[in-house]
């Protein structure tokens, strides 16, 4: 399986351009199958979440023209709502955006349930609250859950938890549906807005997305459209502490600084100096961080995404900081490959105290999952000596070209498959 092996010590210094968001593309792609006529999709990131759920799409009929890494057009004039297979589901949960889009569109959809993961058990109970008060006949069959609709009508719905995932999947329904659907306590995160301003591309009437209180009055079809994906914020804010952790100099581009407000109040907390421009942010950080408190909450507040690249930011602060994850009961799995490093992390219950030290020192490690894997190759570059991380197709499933665009900065990296290619870098690293 492939690994990554990394030479620590090298402050990141120079550009790096961040790709289109990924947590944004998932809600997208499932909401160009609702189109009538073809879709083009810009500034798609090429990961595997992205390709997985473009396959998924393929296997219900849908007509994928990979035009190159980062556009894609699709049709979806073939699509059946036939189900979407649990392979799918498995290997990436967002493919039950299709529930919504199908059910929207062909009020029929059958897609295999989605179990818990690494972070957390990951309930949909929110998602199948809000077809069912849109008039869907929601059942589980065999690890199935199967929509059906005579029609589908607007309603006042009122989600119990802050939920992404819902919000999106319902908002998807809730575009073709008959009459006036109104979402309360709704999630507020840039991606719910660049998939409510897509569907408005497409014809929807979606009103307050990027508040917590959206407004749908539903269309009779949608149609073709040529849209472009938001830029990244967690692969920004990833880049942006592993400047931080490496002492470097590190200019972020491609952003939108709105999206990165919460991430950027917390560097500054912890000593870095931060320049703002238009599309771009630039993240100096000249000596050891200052350690500061950070919980995890719904955006604006800071993104449950960016906590494992915090916290082993923290790791290295020059003092005490208190991490807690208020989003997820799982998240902490990285504090155990972190120890072997030298970090001196004490988790208790959905909280971490973090008591800074002065440097880790390399070590063999394995990721957890796809945010952990990214914040444990920035303890990888902060360390002294080598690193070898291996789990990486974790990391691969949301970051593109990471070891590329890490290289670019002067980082001591490389994807690597056996112990001859560890030592020949080791060699030519020296
Ligand atoms: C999305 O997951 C993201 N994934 C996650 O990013 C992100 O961590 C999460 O939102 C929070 O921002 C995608 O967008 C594909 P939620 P999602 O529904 O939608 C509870 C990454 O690294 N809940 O906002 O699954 C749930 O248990 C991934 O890119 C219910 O109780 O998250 C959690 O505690 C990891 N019932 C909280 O809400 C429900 O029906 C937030 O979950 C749904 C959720």
């Amino acid at each position: 399986m492939d690994q990554y092996i990394i030479k620590g010590g090298n402050p990141l210094v120079g550009e790096v351009t961040i790709g289109g968001a990924k947590n944004a593309a998932l809600g997208i792609l499932a909401a160009a199958v609702m189109a009538d006529q073809t879709v083009t999709i810009e500034n798609l990131p090429n990961v595997r979440d992205i390709n997985v759920l473009l396959q998924a799409i393929a296997s219900i009929g849908g007509e994928i023209d990979r035009v190159n890494e980062n556009v894609v057009r699709i049709n979806a004039k073939g699509v059946r709502p036939t189900s979407v297979d649990d392979v799918f589901i498995r290997k990436i949960r967002a493919s039950y955006y299709l529930l919504g889009a199908c059910l929207g569109k062909y009020k029929h959809a059958e897609v295999a349930l989605p179990g818990g993961c690494n972070i957390g058990s990951r309930p949909i109970d929110q998602h199948l609250k809000g077809f069912r008060a849109l008039g869907a006949d929601v059942r589980i069959e065999g690890g199935m859950i199967i929509a059906d609709a005579q029609k589908l009508r607007g309603a006042h719905i009122y989600f119990d938890v802050v939920t992404v995932g819902a919000t999106i999947n319902v908002m998807l329904a809730a575009a073709l549906a008959e009459g006036y659907t109104i979402l309360e306590n709704a999630a507020k995160e840039p991606h719910i807005v660049d998939v409510a301003n897509f569907l408005n591309s497409m014809g929807a009437n979606i009103k307050g997305a990027g508040t917590d209180v959206i407004r749908i009055r539903g269309v009779q079809s949608l149609k073709g459209t040529e849209y472009a994906i938001i830029p990244d914020q967690i692969e920004a804010g990833t880049f942006m502490c592993a400047a931080v952790a490496t002492k470097g100099d590190v200019t972020v581009k491609n952003v939108i600084p709105k999206h990165l407000e919460s991430i950027t109040a917390k560097l500054l907390e912890m000593g870095a100096q931060i320049e703002e421009f238009d599309d771009a942010v630039r993240v100096v950080a000249t000596k050891r961080c200052k350690p500061t408190n950070i919980k995890t909450l719904p955006y604006p507040g800071f993104p449950t995404d960016m906590q494992p690249q915090a916290a082993v930011t923290l790791a290295l602060s020059d003092g005490t900081s208190i991490v807690t994850e208020s989003i997820f009961e799982n998240r902490f799995k990285y504090v155990d490959e972190l120890a072997r490093m030298g970090a001196n992390i004490k988790v208790e219950g959905n909280t971490a105290v973090i008591s800074g030290i002065s440097g880790f020192k390399g070590a063999n490690i394995s990721a957890p999952d796809l945010r952990a894997g990214a914040a444990l190759v920035i303890a990888g570059l902060a360390a002294e000596g080598y690193t070898c991380i291996d789990g990486i197709e974790y990391i691969h499933r949301g970051y593109e070209d990471f070891e590329g665009k890490l290289q670019s900065l002067g980082g001591m990296i490389e994807k690597v498959d056996n112990d001859k290619d560890i030592q020949k870098f080791k060699l030519k690293i020296g």
